[in-house]
């Protein structure tokens, strides 16, 4: 209710005066309890109106691309299972959020074998991500609404970069299932960086690539590491709900969290972008 009226209320403005900027307008609407709720869901809004006119956009790829991670949960449930981790008993999805999803796989390493037999969890680590490739291969599918985002993307010519911790052969697999292999113009792989996510390197390189600007470019993601990732880079990002607690992602700093990329909400700034944009052109 509060969005629809905000949007409204701000593309008319944008329509009668090059002068006013869509994130002072939308401050100005009030809903029937009381201004604050209004305040904070347009100043949810506020970081993407000052991209425009866009530039890049840059794409996580577990769990923002695809729903990767149930297969991810079960490969580490069933090898973890069958090594003997925990004593045999399987691990739950709370440890899968807590521990695994979305961190760089050496990390994952170390906290699933303290004991630091460094060569024990990089084999184990190595097994897991060939699991994850044949069971990929037959059920990995594309987030709703993506296909169309990237054409969004491609009519209006805007750079954009996969960017992940995942290991590259597992990246250039889900690309290419997913059929954006000519899509994206870049991908960053976190262990060839410096440092992985949550460092902001892997964002830093894309945009250095893409000689794109952090203040005309914007990321997707779905995890809390990648989040912090992106603020660290000094952009805005979007976070997926697909799988790990809102609350989680919030706390990462997420500017805006969608269910999928058909959600409305991300449609309303992504045509906020439009319009802002051509004004500026003109
Ligand atoms: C919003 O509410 C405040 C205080 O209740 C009021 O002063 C202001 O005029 C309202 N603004 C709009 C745009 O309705
Ligand atoms: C981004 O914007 C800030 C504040 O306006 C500015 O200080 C900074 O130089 C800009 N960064 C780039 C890379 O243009
Ligand atoms: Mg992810």
């Amino acid at each position: 209710m509060i969005v629809w009226q905000i949007v409204i209320i701000s593309s008319w403005a944008l329509l009668i005066g090059p002068a006013l900027r869509a994130s002072h307008v939308l401050l100005l609407c009030n809903d029937s309890e009381g201004t604050s709720v209004t305040i904070s869901v347009s100043c949810s809004k506020c970081p993407f109106s000052k991209l425009a006119p866009l530039e890049a956009i840059l794409f996580d790829i577990d769990g923002t691309l695809c729903d990767s991670d149930p297969i991810h949960y079960y490969a580490f449930r069933e090898m973890l299972q069958e090594i003997g981790f925990n004593n045999g008993v399987p691990i739950t999805e709370e440890f899968f959020v807590e521990k695994i999803s979305g961190k760089f796989n050496e990390d994952i390493g170390r906290a699933l074998f303290p004991d630091g037999d460094h060569e024990r969890a990089a084999k184990f680590m190595d097994d897991k991500e060939a699991m994850f490739r044949r069971l990929a291969s037959e059920q990995l599918k594309a987030v709703d609404g993506l296909h169309k985002l990237c054409e969004w993307i491609e009519e209006r010519g805007l750079k954009r970069a996969a960017v992940t911790n995942a290991p590259r052969a597992n990246a250039e697999l889900m690309i290419s299932i997913l059929g954006l292999t000519d899509f994206f113009q870049f991908l960053v792989v976190g262990s060839e960086c410096e440092r992985a996510k949550p460092f902001p390197d892997p964002y830093l390189e894309a945009l250095n690539f893409l000689k794109a600007s952090p203040n005309h470019t914007f990321v997707f993601e779905d995890s809390a590491s990648g989040i912090q990732a992106g603020v660290a880079a000094g952009m805005p990002v979007v976070g997926l709900a697909t799988r790990n607690p809102e609350k989680l992602l919030k706390e990462a700093g997420a500017s805006l969290l969608i269910k999928d990329f058909e959600d409305p909400n991300l449609w309303a700034i992504l045509g906020e972008l439009d319009h802002i944009g051509k004004k500026r052109e003109a």
